[in-house]
């Protein structure tokens, strides 16, 4: 599914996918790992920064294992569970998504898929 709504070619194409859950330290929270593999380019220093944020409200955001990154020109950002986590998470990717998403949009212009066709890509 997360491959769909990030191919170029598909009517179903979004610039921003979100997951909630499954984030933390239970052994069913696997929604990293199931997302990491279908990235093209991670973007540690977004999940850093969710991080950060949570830290403002409580030590126990770094329960979350955040992955976000980039597959063609879509954002994927893993938040954790909770309304509350969520909405200290979207207030940090506020601050940052319109600058993404200019950058992101500036490579879909010029048509540029560097990682359409790349070796080991999914
Ligand atoms: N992050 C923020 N910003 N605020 C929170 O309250 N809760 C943490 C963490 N991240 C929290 C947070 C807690 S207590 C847990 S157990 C994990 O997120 C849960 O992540 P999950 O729901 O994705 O498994």
């Amino acid at each position: 599914v997360v491959t769909k709504w990030c191919d170029p070619e598909s009517s179903e194409r979004v610039d921003l996918l979100l997951t909630s859950g499954g984030t933390g330290f239970g052994l069913r929270d696997l929604t990293p790992e199931a997302i990491r593999p279908v990235l093209h380019r991670e973007a540690p220093g977004v999940a850093q920064a969710l991080l950060n944020e949570g830290l403002k409200h409580t030590p126990l955001a770094v329960l979350s294992r955040p992955v976000v990154g980039t597959r063609h020109a879509s954002l994927v950002c893993t938040l954790p569970g909770s309304v509350k986590a969520v909405r200290e998470n979207i207030v940090c990717l506020k601050a940052l998504l319109p600058r993404i998403m200019e950058l992101l949009k500036e490579g879909e212009s010029s048509h540029v898929q560097p990682y359409a066709n790349a070796p080991g890509q999914v």
